[in-house]
């Protein structure tokens, strides 16, 4: 199953630069297991030809609103009908105006009163174009329609400025698909996560740490919020933006952690513990930085002392949440992820082979084996936002059956 599996996507193509970008996006959206239709309109034929976008997308691309062999196959109206998204990408300044106004004298602009599903718009253009007062009264005009924007993203353009405007890459088009489509059945329901690492202090300039990057606790972060669940996210220290629609707190220490989780947990339905918490701390943090010309040649000794573990104390509590915690194993994983979750009072254990390079810590992929009471489920090998998801809806279904 892929991130948007089955989903029927209208892709519409105006004429920008940033068209070329189309094809990558075309190639994902099939990757993704989306069924796609593009239409261009005729500028968009200045910079890609509807035979690339047709090869890659599998259907007939159309362009002509008087296509008298297209209407045949799929009349508009009807292609209007089967889009559960139109996504203008790249979405122009003549475009948006043309949209924001109704117009519907060409085939994006009249797909496009016509589409009864939702619609979402990919703006590129020039960055002074974007900041008209024009465009923007366009553009508050479609998100008071009720229009989604994905971007644009700030950077280097195409014609040398420097700017917001440019086209939002592929990959997080696809990422907010996914998130547009997704079905709003967790209003209501309150989620705690943990991600990340924690950084325990030695002094003021070192700390003891691991390699958790925090991709998958603010992948699931995400795919709760995309549901509709209100979501808090307790972060270590992460090189990652907050997942959208998720109230992040960030802390540095284990203790910081415990303290967060233990001021936001009561009346939260779910708490997930995806974060690789320090197991062991310094017993004190040397108030000045440790000179090594202090001792010079001397062995070093650190005291260690256990962090208290804040799933089982979470575990503990009565009353409490749907508790699920994670295992990362090297080998006999099921036999240790069942003992964990014994041990620590789980709910659901979700367990991460982490003798794998390919998947785990800092890569973009993972495969989990979830495990709870009674129950197991394997999720493949995928990306990490799929297989958010996955485990979302493992970790709904197995709720939902229980309380
Ligand atoms: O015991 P182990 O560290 O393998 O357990 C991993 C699980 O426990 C993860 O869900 C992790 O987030 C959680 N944990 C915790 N606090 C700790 C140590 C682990 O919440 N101090």
């Amino acid at each position: 199953m892929g991130l948007l599996q089955d989903r029927r996507v209208l892709l519409a193509v105006s004429g920008g630069i940033a068209a070329y970008k189309s094809a990558d996006l075309v190639r994902r959206l099939r990757e993704a297991g989306a069924a796609v239709r593009v239409v261009m309109s005729a500028h968009a034929q200045q910079f890609i030809t509807p035979m690339t976008l047709q090869a890659l997308s599998g259907a007939r691309v159309r362009s002509d609103i008087f296509d008298a062999e297209a209407e045949q196959g799929m009349g508009h109206i009807e292609l209007a009908r089967w889009a559960e998204l139109v996504l203008v990408a790249p979405a122009t300044a003549a475009t948006l105006a043309r949209l924001a106004h109704g117009h519907a004298d060409d085939l994006i602009s009249t797909l496009w009163l016509a589409a009864p599903g939702r619609k979402a718009l990919a703006p590129a253009m020039n960055q002074q174009m974007w900041r008209a007062p024009a465009t923007q009264r366009n553009v508050e005009q479609l998100r008071a329609d009720g229009v989604l924007f994905f971007g644009p993203e700030e950077g280097e353009q195409a014609c040398g400025d420097v700017g917001p405007g440019r086209l939002r890459e592929p990959q997080a088009l696809l990422l907010d698909l996914a998130r547009a489509l997704a079905p709003q059945d967790l209003r209501g329901v309150r989620v705690l996560l943990t991600a990340g690492p924690t950084q325990e202090a030695i002094d003021p300039v070192r700390y003891i740490s691991n390699h958790s990057s925090g991709k998958m606790g603010y992948a699931l972060a995400q795919a709760f919020a995309d549901r509709g669940a209100t979501v808090t996210l307790v972060s270590g220290p992460v090189a990652l933006a907050a997942p959208v629609g998720v109230e992040v707190q960030r802390v540095q220490s284990a203790a910081q952690m415990l303290e967060a989780v233990q001021a936001g947990v009561a009346g939260q339905d779910i708490f997930v513990a995806c974060a690789a918490v320090a197991d062991y701390r310094p017993v004190s943090v040397a108030p000045r930085k440790l000179k090594k010309t202090e001792n010079p040649g001397a062995l070093m000794h650190l005291q260690l002392e256990p962090s208290t573990d804040i799933l089982a104390t979470v575990a503990a509590r009565r009353p409490r949440p749907w508790v699920v915690g994670f295992a990362a194993e090297t080998h006999d994983i099921e036999a240790y992820a069942q003992a964990k979750m014994q041990a620590k009072g789980l709910d659901m254990i979700a367990c991460n082979d982490v003798s794998r390079s390919d998947i785990g810590f800092s890569a973009d992929d993972n495969a989990l084996l979830v495990l709870w009471p009674g129950g197991r489920r394997e999720l493949a090998t995928a990306s990490k936002a799929h297989i958010a998801q996955g485990l979302v809806d493992t970790i709904i279904d197995v709720w939902r059956s229980k309380v």
